[in-house]
């Protein structure tokens, strides 16, 4: 069946595009447009057509599951369709409701009129994808509504109401409700009236002095967006619908397009939009999972972490209580709370009004009893089982039937918590990334026993506390710290080897990093990886260490909170500055292993550091933690400071090519065997990796 039903209103034919979920502009899709286009043409009944949308959007712009494939180049390609809609002799209106973007608001620019309705978004995108828009955006945008309004639509991708269009060139009409039968009306008059074929090609670029203007937004674009190119060449092309005939301008744009969809940077941008709505697909949990309702919480714990995920659930409007055993860190615990909620208001980030209505929802306590009818009640008490075996026995015994019980533990076993309840069914793990108010991430983590209506219900939960959601299954460190932990073990090797602090977390930090290892471990605590590398000597007395951070916690060097770690801190300030102490330190600890300092090159650091990653990453994919490789990218990406343009340390792997990542750990190992206290079994690569190497393959294919 076509993708774009065709009907006949009177004199009017309606071409109705259908390609769930957002009409995407696949090659079916367009070739069903173009389809209608001729069955119009040839009907001399009909006298003028409509193009509208059916479902959510008139069109969520080109099919980006295309891109790189011969369907996105097999004709009718855009560029056809919406030459074809401009050539028509017969007026062509676009209908336009919900959503307009990229490839769709292009094509509703190529017809001759465009009715919309009010609140429909209005959006070129494509710069979020690392891409311009490629179907003639960057040439009739800025014909239809002002330059500079024009740029920055395309600069920024951001969705822009239709509304706010009135008086512009883009909508001739901007209706209330349906817009379908206001369209087939507007053609109607369009036709008694003779109004013509108006082609937005034919318009000019009204701008004085538009190079000036242009020149100064490349160097602003240019400035803010280091990583990307496609900024930049947005403003190009704009620049290009200013100087140039229309058809050069379009080839201008094309050339751009072509280049920037086959950069690293764009895969990147698109493997994030993908995996990002992947991460909510739970194979064995169908969408269509009743949920258990979530009108109010509950929170075990008013700590660092405890305070920031009561705030999570204020800010959603879902009232909270937060318990503690002491009245006095309750008190802190709120006196923190509130101080954030006025911080944010004093930065104008939230009304002053907010501040008490936040405050309003989070009611603390000392009792269990004001928990008992909580929906879902969150424990983020001390890491340590047998406080958490008392809260969740107190739990199971206090809350209602069908409460969920979650744990934020960061590295306990999930199961064991679920077996302190006669319920494990109920229990799940909710790991919040510090601080738990800001950071995107949550990793949901699924026991054995944990219901599917308690996974489902508990990812809906995290969209709406407007965190990511990705699953991990239970294994120690869940999915992200399990992985960073190899990262920093082959940071601290680099330092036994011959690297400084400072070298080691330059040279990932150029790559595009937030922060280094050694400037992170400052500033989450140098004693939290010290105490689980404590109790990871008697577990697993099986796994070598490196031992400088061991020792840089003997000094009591715990990080910025005490003034000095891996680096010293003036007091108040977070600025890492290198420590002769530490040079010192490093060259005794080489100094007493026997190791004679050798220089490494940024590029080792650099790939020792990802690969230790993405080694790890395999092997949680194929023991089933992760579900899917760019579910492991999405976690670095919202919760690690990975940066976006790389696409995460599964998407850089396959980049790199999986063969020549195991071909570099080969020599990785042959070095570590050469090193006194080195771990070449470190570079042992997953069985998953070398299966897909061999095959040819890449962890996201
Ligand atoms: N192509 C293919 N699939 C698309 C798509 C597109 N352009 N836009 C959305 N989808 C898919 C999503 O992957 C998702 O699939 P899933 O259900 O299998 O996970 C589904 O549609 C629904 O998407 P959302 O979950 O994002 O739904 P929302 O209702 O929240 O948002 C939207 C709808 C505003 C359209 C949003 O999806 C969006 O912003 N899409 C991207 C739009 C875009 O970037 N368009 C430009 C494409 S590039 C282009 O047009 C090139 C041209 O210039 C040549
Ligand atoms: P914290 O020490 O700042 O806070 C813990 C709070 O729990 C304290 O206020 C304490 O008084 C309270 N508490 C202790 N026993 C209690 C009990 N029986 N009943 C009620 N309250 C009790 O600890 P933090 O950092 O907030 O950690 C809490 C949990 O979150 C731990 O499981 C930790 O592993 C996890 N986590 C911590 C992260 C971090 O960066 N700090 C990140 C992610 C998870």
């Amino acid at each position: 069946m076509s993708q774009a039903r065709y009907e006949q209103q009177g004199a009017i034919a309606v071409i109705t595009m259908d390609n769930p979920p957002v009409n995407g502009l696949g090659m079916e899709l367009r070739r069903g447009i173009v389809e209608g286009l001729q069955r119009a043409k040839a009907d001399d009944a009909v006298k003028a057509i409509v193009i509208t949308g059916a479902g959510r959007a008139f069109s969520g712009g080109a099919d980006i599951r295309e891109f790189n494939t011969p369907a996105s180049f097999a004709e009718p390609n855009l560029h056809t369709v919406i030459r074809e809609i401009e050539a028509s002799t017969k007026p062509v209106v676009a209908a336009v409701h919900s959503v307009a973007m990229g490839g769709g608001l292009e094509l509703a620019l190529g017809c001759h009129y465009r009715v919309a309705a009010t609140g429909a978004q209005i959006a070129l995108p494509e710069v979020k994808l690392g891409l311009l828009p490629g179907a003639g955006g960057t040439q009739r945008l800025p014909r239809v509504v002002p330059l500079e309004m024009a740029l920055n639509m395309i600069v920024s991708g951001a969705p822009v109401k239709s509304e706010k269009f009135k008086g512009t060139k883009l909508f001739d009409e901007i209706v209330e409700g349906d817009v379908v039968p206001a369209a087939v009306a507007f053609a109607q008059k369009v036709v008694t009236e003779g109004r013509g074929l108006p082609k937005v090609r034919d318009l000019k670029v009204d701008y004085p002095n538009a190079q000036g203007y242009l020149q100064f937004a490349r160097n602003t674009v240019r400035a803010v967006a280091r990583n990307f190119p496609a900024p930049a060449k947005c403003v190009d092309a704009v620049a290009a619908a200013v100087s140039m005939p229309f058809e050069q301008g379009l080839d201008a744009e094309r050339a751009g397009f072509l280049e920037l969809v086959q950069t690293p940077e764009s895969r990147a941008l698109r493997h994030s939009f993908f995996g990002e709505r992947a991460a909510a697909k739970i194979p064995d949990v169908p969408a269509d999972t009743p949920l258990r309702k979530i009108e109010s919480a509950a929170v075990i714990g008013a700590g660092t972490m405890g305070g920031g995920i009561a705030m999570n659930f204020a800010n959603a409007g879902i009232p909270v209580r937060i318990l503690e055993v002491k009245e006095d860190a309750l008190q802190k615990g709120i006196a923190t709370i509130r101080r954030n909620y006025e911080n944010s208001a004093k930065k104008g980030r939230l009304k002053p009004e907010d501040v008490e209505k936040r405050m309003g929802l989070i009611q603390p306590t000392m009792s269990y009893e004001d928990l008992k009818d909580a929906d879902i009640v969150v424990e983020a008490v001390f890491e340590d089982m047998s406080v958490k075996e008392e809260v969740f026995k107190k739990l199971d015994e206090v809350m209602k039937p069908g409460a969920i019980l979650a744990s934020n533990t960061s590295t306990l076993d999930v199961n064991k918590i679920a077996a302190f309840t006669k319920r494990p069914q109920d229990v799940i793990g909710t790991h919040f990334f510090s601080p738990a108010n800001v950071m995107r991430l949550l990793e949901i983590v699924r026991g054995e026993k944990t219901a599917k209506d308690v996974l489902a219900t508990t990812m809906k939960l995290a969209s709406r506390i407007k965190k990511l959601g990705v699953v991990s299954g239970v294994c120690d460190g869940f999915i992200g710290n399990r992985m960073i932990e190899q990262y920093s073990r082959q940071a601290g090797y680099m330092l036994e080897e011959g690297a400084s602090p400072q070298q080691v977390d330059r040279a990932i930090e150029k790559i595009g990093f937030a922060m280094g290892p050694f400037r992170m471990a400052d500033l989450a605590g140098n004693d939290v990886g010290w105490y689980i590398r404590k109790r990871r000597y008697v577990e697993r007395p099986d796994m070598k260490y490196p031992k400088i951070a061991d020792k840089v916690c003997e000094l009591g060097r715990f990080g910025q909170k005490t003034g000095a770690g891996f680096y010293k801190y003036a007091p108040g300030k977070r600025d890492a500055i290198p420590d002769p102490v530490i040079d010192e330190l490093i060259v005794a600890h080489r100094k007493a292993l026997g190791i004679t300092p050798r220089k490494l090159s940024d590029d080792e650091i650099v790939h020792r550091l990802l690969f230790a990653l993405a080694n790890e990453g395999a092997k949680i994919l194929e023991e089933g933690i992760a579900l899917r490789a760019s579910d492991i990218d999405m976690i670095y990406l919202s919760g690690y400071g990975f940066p976006l343009h790389r696409g995460g340390p599964m998407l850089y792997a396959d980049m790199y090519g999986l063969y020549n990542m195991v071909n570099r750990m080969k020599e990785f190992a042959a070095m570590a065997e050469k090193t006194p206290n080195g771990d070449p079994g470190a570079w042992t690569p997953a069985p998953l990796l070398l299966k897909l190497a061999s095959e040819g393959k890449g962890f996201n294919d």
